[in-house]
């Protein structure tokens, strides 16, 4: 039986660990749930798994939890957040909060030597080199749920680092795959929640339209498997089948396939290295595809990208500031305060007119993710 600490408990990816956990009840406890501020959906998960710490967003939440169950240990905030991820009876942490805000807590779990099953790609994008250092001074695993860093890990298994050639990390192409770019000047939020092929939070639906999340996930991938940029690549692949590939140095290339669903590569996290039945998934029936396609993908019209391997690339502080620069820009799209194409100018003009810091400590990516958060409202006023 392992306890399972989640963070994000009422967003996606939450949704569908809740879900995982409720199949296999004799594998998986939930031991501690944490979300911010959607009590409506966090009350009948906190009924029906009855976790010993529930964390919540702000007093008045806590109330609200409070009087509903009768939960006698609420937490509030970072803190309680880290106290969940913590906990002596805890042996996964799920981290799938949305955001920055998921970090200090990681790192606490690192300390902690609990295994992190990572879905919060923002923690390594804004503080990969502080993230990876403690997990190998403290020998904790960080295991991804994201499916496309899924896939490389599965591809990896058993593969010596020396002998990779290149990851490809495949993109869907989000919302927008088929508009040019004259087309994106009127698009409304509607039309860039509306994503083909995956259900996800608001957020990362939006950086899958902006191809944000494809530059997210090199940063992550970069880290996470101690790749070099150069050899990082995305290919445009509608159907999301083929979740990511790797090709070593004998141009052997291991890819991995699936039905787009999220809970596969988020078991395979919490159940690694053993595996566990899923009946509730489809089987990849690749007789029923007529066929898979595949794209180059094009930096000018995918430009978010483009600045992500370019922040990536500089490295130091850089990446803090597009991180903090596109969480503020699309939490703004969202409120419809500004255009979708302002979200990549926003974040182009954050990276030019940021002094970059080359190793920043955890108290300068704070810094700098605030100041930047800052700097993007100004422009926009
Ligand atoms: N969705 C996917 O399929 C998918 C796939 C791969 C990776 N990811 C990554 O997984 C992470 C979560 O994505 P998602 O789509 O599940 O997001 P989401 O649906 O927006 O959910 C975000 C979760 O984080 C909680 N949260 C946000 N701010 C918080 C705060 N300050 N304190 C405590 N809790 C807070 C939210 O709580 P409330 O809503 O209750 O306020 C919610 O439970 C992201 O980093 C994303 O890039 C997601």
């Amino acid at each position: 039986m392992k306890n399972i600490a989640l963070l994000g408990a009422t967003g996606s990816i939450g949704e569908q660990t809740i879900d995982v956990i409720r199949q296999h009840k004799d594998q998986f406890s939930l031991f501690a749930l944490a979300f911010g501020r959607n009590s409506q959906k966090a009350i009948p998960m906190i009924r029906e798994f009855q976790p010993e710490i529930v964390v919540v967003g702000s007093e008045q939440v806590r109330n609200e939890v409070a009087e509903a169950t009768g939960h006698a240990s609420i937490f509030i905030g970072e803190e309680g957040m880290k106290a969940a991820s913590t906990a002596a009876e805890v042996d996964v942490l799920v981290n799938a909060v949305m955001g920055s805000v998921g970090l200090p807590s990681t790192l606490a779990a690192i300390r902690a030597q609990k295994t992190i099953a990572i879905a919060n790609k923002e923690t390594l994008v804004t503080a990969g080199h502080i993230v990876m250092a403690e997990a190998e001074k403290y020998n904790t695993p960080l295991i991804p749920v994201d499916s496309e860093h899924s896939a490389i890990f599965q591809a990896l298994n058993g593969e010596r680092q020396e002998d990779v050639r290149r990851l490809i990390i495949t993109a869907s192409g989000g919302s927008f795959r088929d508009n040019s770019r004259e087309e994106l000047e009127g698009v409304t939020v509607r039309d860039a929640l509306n994503h083909p092929n995956w259900s996800m939070g608001a957020k990362i639906t939006i950086d899958s339209a902006s191809m944000m999340n494809k530059g997210l996930e090199v940063i992550e991938a970069h880290w996470l498997f101690d790749m070099p940029y150069d050899k990082i690549h995305v290919l445009q692949h509608r159907e999301s089948v083929i979740h990511s590939l790797v090709e070593f140095k004998d141009k052997s290339v291991m890819a991995q396939l699936g039905s787009p669903d999220m809970r596969v590569p988020i078991q395979y996290a919490l159940t690694y290295p053993k595996r566990l039945s899923f009946d509730d998934t489809e089987s990849l029936e690749l007789e029923e595809l007529s066929k898979l396609n595949f794209q180059k993908m094009d930096m000018e019209r995918f430009r978010c990208l483009k600045l992500a391997f370019d922040a990536g690339r500089a490295g130091g502080s850089m990446p803090t500031v597009l991180n903090a620069a596109n969480e503020q820009a699309v939490a703004m799209f969202l409120e419809e305060e500004i255009s979708f194409l302002d979200i990549e100018t926003l974040v182009e003009k954050s990276l030019q007119e940021h002094k970059s810091v080359s190793t920043p400590s955890l108290s300068d990516i704070m810094e700098i993710d605030k100041e930047t958060r800052e700097r993007v409202k100004r422009y926009v006023k």
